[in-house]
Formats: C-alpha cells, structure tokens, sequence
C-alpha cells in the first residue's frame, strides 16, 4: 500500500478520531431528561443500516418508541423478569432498570431469524441440516450485533451514553410487545438499545487487557480458562467488573 506521509498522517488521525468514538462509548443506566431530536434517531440508525451481514441480508429493523407509555411498560417488564431470574436463583447481578422508563431515546430492535434459510444449509430437516443451521444462527446473531453495535458508536459519537439491553426474558415479552410495536409474529424483538445524557457522569469498565485477547498464530493457551478458572470468575468477579469502574479493579 503506497501511501505518502499525508496519508499515513491522515490514517493515523481517522484511527484516533475512531477509537475516541471506541473508548468514549459507555454503558449508563441512568439518563437526564432530554428531547432527541428525530434527526439524531436517523443518524444512528443511519449507521446500524450501513453494518456488514452474512449473505448481505439485513436482518434488522429499528423501532424508535418515542411514547413514554410504552417505555413505561417495557421497563415494567423488564424490572418484573429481573426479579424472575432472581426467584430462579440465577445469581445474575441484576442492574437497576428503572432508568429505562425515562431513558430518552430507546429503540427495539427486531431480527429476522427466517434469514438463517439465506445462509448455507441444506432445509432439508436432516441432521447435517441441523448443524449447518447452528452455524447459520450465528451468523445471523453476529449480523445484529454489528449492526447494533454501530448503532451504539453513533449513539455515543452524538455524546450520549448507551445501554444494551437484551434482558427480555423469553416468548412471553414478544407475545406482549410485538402487538404493542405492530411487529409481525415471523419478527423477533432482539434487544433495546437506550441512550441519553447520562444522569450522572459514565465511567470506563474494566477491559482484558491486549494481550490477554490476541495472540499470533496459534491461542495462546495463557488465557484459557479451565471450567473451574471460568466458575471462580463467575463467583468472584464477574460482578466487579460489570459494575466497577476500570480504575478499582485491580
Ligand atoms: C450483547 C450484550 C448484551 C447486554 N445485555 C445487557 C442487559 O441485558 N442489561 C444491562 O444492563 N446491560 C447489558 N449489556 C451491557 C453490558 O453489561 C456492558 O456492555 C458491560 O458491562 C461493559 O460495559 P461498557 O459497555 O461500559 O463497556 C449488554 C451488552 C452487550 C454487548
């Protein structure tokens, strides 16, 4: 790649100005009352529109809820499935979802898992088939997650703090909001993404550090987990880290 020094500098600078969007997107579960504009709901959709996916399908749709009935009713429900998952002895930390009634912009997404067919497998109902469709459904899954994902990062290049919701519990949610959103029962509600001014200011979580993420050539075993290692961080820290700021972990 021939390039010359203003373009190597011009690189370097779109990187930074990149991962300036990267670093300052930060989950916050609390938001200050704001009007968003309908410009900025474009905008971000804008972006998740413009995500790669397997085969190029697309499998999403962005439902922007401005009623704050609604938001109401999703965070109700949301708030009643945590204390579900508490019954059910899940342990899961469960963060505080009231912020999702007043969150200022909030948009479901919804996915189109009948893509999976658009993907290689055999719809034959064979075993094989079975398995080709595993891999289908995560092609499917990784499609929405980048798309969302930009989604996210332009969220948060506006300067407003994102939460990802995918709390939503099983079927029944989608049997009470599909109607509510109009969504067609072949559609799937995947998750919620909301975004305002943060209440109060965001803070960076813990992230693995580079080189306990990547390795040359083959993984690098110092990072494997034995299933005993994964259940100790399960116990131990997985609730520091979902919930502490980078610098107190230590
Ligand atoms: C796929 C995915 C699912 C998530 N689901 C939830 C969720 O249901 N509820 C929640 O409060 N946070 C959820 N989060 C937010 C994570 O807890 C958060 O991203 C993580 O703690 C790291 O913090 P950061 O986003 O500030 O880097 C989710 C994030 C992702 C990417």
């Amino acid at each position: 790649m021939a390039s010359t020094n203003d373009d190597r500098f011009n690189r370097v600078e779109r990187y930074n100005a990149l991962m300036d969007v990267i670093r300052s997107r930060m989950t916050n579960r609390a938001f200050a009352p704001y009007d968003v504009p309908k410009e900025h709901y474009e905008l971000i959709v804008e972006a998740a529109r413009h995500a790669p996916s397997g085969a190029n399908s697309q499998p999403w749709h962005y439902i922007v809820v401005t009623d704050p009935r609604v938001k109401e009713r999703l965070a109700d429900r949301i708030i009643a499935e945590q204390s579900r998952r508490a019954k059910l002895g899940m342990k899961f930390p469960t963060p505080n979802y009231k912020g999702m009634a007043t969150a200022p912009g909030l948009i479901v997404i919804v996915a189109d898992f009948r893509f999976v067919r658009a993907f290689p497998v055999l719809n034959d109902g064979s075993e094989l088939d079975q398995r080709y469709k595993q891999n289908a459904e995560r092609i499917l899954l990784q499609s929405i997650g980048a798309s969302v994902m930009s989604a996210h990062l332009a969220a948060a290049a506006l300067g407003y703090a994102v939460w990802w919701v995918t709390a939503i519990g099983q079927e029944e949610i989608q049997v009470e909001f599909k109607p509510a959103l109009g969504v067609p029962d072949e559609l799937a509600i995947i998750d919620i993404m909301c975004f305002g001014p943060p209440l109060n200011p965001s803070y960076k979580r813990w992230k693995k550090r580079l080189d306990q993420v990547m390795s040359y050539d083959r993984f690098n075993m110092a990072n494997f987990l034995t299933d005993e290692q994964l259940d100790q961080w399960i116990k131990e820290e997985r609730a520091r880290v979902m919930y502490r700021d980078e610098s107190k972990v230590d």
